[in-house]
């Protein structure tokens, strides 16, 4: 995190951390007066049954994404999860006692879920997403911790976390829970049936769709309930608006579209990339039907936002950039960018490519991609990248031209867009 920093975000920074010290203290002393909500407490976990359901919630909940390193054993930890305050590092999750969570009892669990604190009492960072785990039922915590006691054992410490000052300190937190953080915060619409309730639990709680779905503020914070479209940390995606149907709202779409979206990773309306084929790939493609249909359920009753007029250079299809289509790309997507129904995507109409960032549109052209893996999409078809082919002013005429083409009104990109897409860290 060597950047220069505009003078603005260095004020900004100083102001957030003068209104922390100030707060942190009254903060720290309410929460410790308050404390948490008292947990009862339930009969110890086992049993093959809840193990079973164990393992299909904690797939539901993608813990092995995060809890896993790179070449790591399941669930022993050691992932860094990268935000703009540093980088936190989620643990170990199997039984080992001294550096798992054998010597937790289903209770400690259950209050990490819940109430985002470890079994010492330490409040943890929001880059687990616990307001959103918050949400999880008793019981479903307890499955979940039977299925990870009934894994191996592995020894593995856990990293410190790498966090700047303030950010790494319990006053802070306790700051931003003060502000942000409330327990069990849901909201499934009045009268919803079981299903669309089903389907709210698993969106905005376990799925924690909200994670990257939404737009973080300053501090981090987002609602498990907002799902208008946000950039994720320190990544280089746009998780599009889900109320937004010229983002990635569905509630147009038939539910078997969704299902089969969120199942196989393709469907014949989208596919699913970048961040979003890690979550198909590790979980929605292993929820069963009946979830499936709810989560479609949910994301179909999502209210529809009017779209906020975009400004900016209008594109226009232009030589330079028909040259390129014709050289890397017509020969998969077609010379009307009509594609080949079931092999490669159409490009004309889709939004994919008109979407008002053209984040995720970069990302595609300069790293290319697969759609994920999955049982009824065993050997998707990928696409090459371009970051060695392609320069930035090209990248843009190129783009500009597609935003232009077939009937598309979208907005120009420019070369400074491609360049600060391809840079690693993006705000
Ligand atoms: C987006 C990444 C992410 C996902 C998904 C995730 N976690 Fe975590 N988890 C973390 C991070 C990061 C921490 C460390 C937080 C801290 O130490 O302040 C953590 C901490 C924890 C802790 C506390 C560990 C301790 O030693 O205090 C538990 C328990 C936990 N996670 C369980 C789960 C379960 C169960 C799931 C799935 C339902 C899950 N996590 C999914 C990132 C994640
Ligand atoms: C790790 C970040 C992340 C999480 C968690 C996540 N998404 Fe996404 N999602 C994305 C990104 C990035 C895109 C844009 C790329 C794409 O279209 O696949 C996206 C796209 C989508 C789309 C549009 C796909 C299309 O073809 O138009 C839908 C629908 C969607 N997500 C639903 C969900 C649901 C439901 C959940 C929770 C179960 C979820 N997402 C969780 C990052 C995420
Ligand atoms: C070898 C065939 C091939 C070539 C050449 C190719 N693509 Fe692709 N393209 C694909 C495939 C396959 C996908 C779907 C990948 C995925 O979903 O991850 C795709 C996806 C895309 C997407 C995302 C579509 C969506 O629905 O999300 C865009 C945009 C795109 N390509 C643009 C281009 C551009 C621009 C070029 C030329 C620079 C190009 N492609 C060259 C095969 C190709």
């Amino acid at each position: 995190m060597s950047r220069v920093r505009p003078r603005s975000v260095r004020l900004r920074l100083i102001w957030i951390t003068a209104a922390l010290l100030l707060v942190g203290a009254a903060a720290v002393l309410w929460l410790n007066v308050r404390g948490d909500p008292p947990i009862d407490h339930l009969p110890s976990p086992g049993g093959a049954q809840a193990i079973e359901r164990g393992a299909y919630l904690a797939r539901a909940g993608n813990c092995m994404g995060c809890h896993t390193s790179a070449g790591g054993a399941a669930y022993a930890g050691g992932r860094g999860i990268d935000t703009p305050f540093g980088t936190v590092y989620a643990g170990n999750l199997t039984a080992d006692p001294d550096t798992g969570i054998g010597r937790w009892s289903a209770d400690d669990f259950w209050r990490a879920l819940r109430n985002g604190r470890s079994r010492d009492g330490r409040l943890l960072y929001p880059a687990f997403p616990y307001p959103n785990y918050s949400l999880i039922e008793r019981e479903d915590a307890q499955a979940i911790y039977a299925y990870l006691r009934s894994l191996p054992p592995v020894a593995q410490a856990n990293r410190p976390h790498d966090l700047r000052w303030p950010f790494n300190t319990q006053a802070a937190l306790a700051v931003w829970r003060a502000l942000y953080f409330k327990p069990g915060e849901t909201a499934p619409p009045e009268n919803a049936s079981p299903a669309l309730k089903r389907g709210a639990y698993l969106v905005q709680g376990l799925g924690h769709c909200s994670a990257c779905h939404s737009a973080r503020n300053a501090l981090g914070a987002s609602s498990p309930l907002d799902l208008a479209g946000g950039l994720i940390p320190m990544q280089n995606w746009y998780a599009p608006s889900l109320n937004s149907a010229q983002e990635a709202g569905v509630m147009h779409w038939p539910a078997a579209d969704i299902v089969a979206l969120l199942k196989t990773g393709v469907s014949p309306r989208g596919s699913a990339q970048g961040p979003m084929a890690e979550v198909v790939l590790h979980s929605t493609q292993h929820l069963n039907e009946s979830d499936l249909n709810a989560v479609a359920l949910l994301l179909k009753s999502l209210p529809e936002h009017a779209n906020t007029a975009v400004s900016g250079r209008k594109a226009a299809p232009n030589a330079a950039g028909a040259a390129l289509y014709d050289k890397y790309c017509v020969q998969c997507h077609g010379d009307q960018g009509q594609g080949v129904p079931g092999a490669y995507p159409a490009l004309a109409g889709n939004r994919a490519v008109t979407m008002a960032s053209p984040v995720n549109l970069v990302q595609m052209v300069l790293h290319g991609g697969y759609p994920p893996a999955t049982a009824g999409n065993p050997q998707p078809f990928g696409m090459p990248p371009y970051i060695v082919d392609l320069s930035d002013p090209e990248i843009a005429d190129l783009l500009t031209h597609l935003r232009g083409s077939w009937g598309h009104g979208a907005t120009a990109v420019s070369a400074v867009d491609v360049h600060t897409a391809r840079s690693r860290h993006l705000r």
